[in-house]
């Protein structure tokens, strides 16, 4: 690899600034990049009209923030809801069409029959009530024919069902409340619907998108990518396996179960954490370009051999995305991968050496690692052998941002 220091870049920082401002507050998302940071590299590594990439573009923030500063955009991702979301905050709305839609909701609702969806343990996830109200919502939201509405008022739904479900709020995973706060949780799903909708539609109106060309895939990055032309790649992949880092099909799961057959993006379950990257373990390890991805395997196969592999799979599974990923771009396109360098049985995996190490062996150069301190990123407890469900921790200070021309 090309010798390089770290640079410890403060500017980048934005502790004074929440992540998730203006339309990046639109439905929750783990993972999220803060916006600021977004905004300044899209400025300083492209110009104006060209192509932005998102290859792992989860809710959208590189999505959006490309569109503000008059640049196209594409994104890619595994997972339907997240396809959805960034659609809904990359988009402007008749907004005074929705505060039609929603009189009319208000008009139906006692006389809406409920479709309720078949869900796994729905009444140990939800009250009865609540599930009733849902479908209620269900049925209305089939009645809407315009498309652009419709998908503002799936994320409203989806982000309800959340609120309304018998999971700890700002959990990212399935984790019940206790049953002394369940006693007393008594959620109002209608009021939760419309002032969703009325909060979202605040943000839309004020917030205009003064760019709107984008497009939004649903691929598996690792197999192909249906984009060329790229003049600049924005992007944080996964940090590890969705077992032991952030599991995406988990936070996505209720909503799963409730938009099924409803978003246009897809249906999809619980299963989609074996399909992010590093889900399935790869049996035999072959070479991959990054001596230190091979330092660090060596020192946790030595303190546990199973979790070796598993670390290897990750990594096997994110080599073959920046294999795909290198094929979109234009000569001189510019690549920043924002990382996180985490910790596996007291080993360091330098994922930004990593990173760098990878896209090298297709012919890029490694420009800058800029290190940035994580302020507002929640993150699910990393590092701790049990992984427990519902606690965060703060192991994970830094975030890297990896910068590599074509
Ligand atoms: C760190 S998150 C991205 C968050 C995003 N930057 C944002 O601001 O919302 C990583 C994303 O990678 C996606 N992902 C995981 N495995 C994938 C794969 N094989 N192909 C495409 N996307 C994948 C996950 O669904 C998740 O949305």
């Amino acid at each position: 690899m090309k010798c390089i220091e770290r640079i410890k870049y403060p500017e980048f920082d934005f502790k004074e600034y929440k992540a998730s401002e203006g339309r990046h507050s639109v439905h929750d998302y783990p993972a999220m990049l803060h916006y600021l940071l977004v905004n300044h590299l899209i400025k300083n590594y492209s110009s104006e009209n060209s192509l932005i990439y998102d290859p792992f573009c989860g809710s959208g923030v590189s999505i959006v923030e490309s569109l503000k500063l008059n640049r196209k955009a594409f994104g890619t991702d595994i997972n339907p809801l997240a396809l959805l979301i960034a659609d809904v905050r990359a988009s402007n709305f008749e907004t005074d069409r929705i505060r039609d839609v929603l009189d009319r909701f208000n008009i139906e609702w006692n006389n809406l029959t409920p479709d309720i969806p078949e869900v796994k343990n729905i009444s140990y996830w939800f009250k009865d009530y609540v599930i009733k109200d849902l479908g209620k919502i269900r049925t209305f939201l089939r009645t809407v024919k315009d498309n652009e509405i419709f998908k503002f008022l799936l994320v409203v739904f989806s982000q309800t069902v959340r609120d309304v479900s018998n999971n700890r709020k700002g959990e990212f995973k399935r984790y019940r409340l206790s049953e002394e706060k369940l006693k007393q949780f008594t959620p109002n799903v209608r009021k939760t619907f419309i002032s969703l909708v009325e909060k979202y539609l605040k943000i839309v109106e004020t917030d205009i998108i003064p760019f709107t060309d984008f497009k939004l895939f649903l691929q598996d990055v690792r197999v192909s990518i249906p984009i060329k032309n790229v003049d600049l790649i924005i992007t944080s992949p996964p940090y590890g396996d969705s077992k032991t880092t952030v599991a995406y099909g988990q936070f996505s799961s209720f909503s799963f179960d409730w938009l099924k057959g409803l978003n246009p993006y897809g249906d999809g379950d619980l299963k989609l954490d074996s399909l992010c990257l590093g889900g399935k373990k790869i049996k035999e390890q072959k070479e991959l370009p990054s001596g230190h991805l091979y330092d660090a395997l060596k020192n946790i196969e030595k303190i546990d051999e199973k979790r070796a592999l598993e670390v290897y799979s990750f990594f096997y599974d994110y080599y073959l995305s920046i294999k795909q990923v290198v094929k979109t771009l234009n000569d001189n396109a510019n690549v920043c991968f924002v990382v996180g360098n985490r910790t596996v049985k007291g080993i360091r995996i330098e994922m930004d050496f990593i990173t760098a190490e990878f896209f090298e062996s297709f012919g890029l150069t490694l420009e800058n690692i800029f290190v940035r301190e994580i302020a507002n990123k929640r993150m699910p407890l990393k590092n701790s052998p049990s992984n427990i469900t519902g606690k965060t921790s703060n192991t994970m200070l830094n975030e890297y941002i990896v910068i590599m021309r074509n």
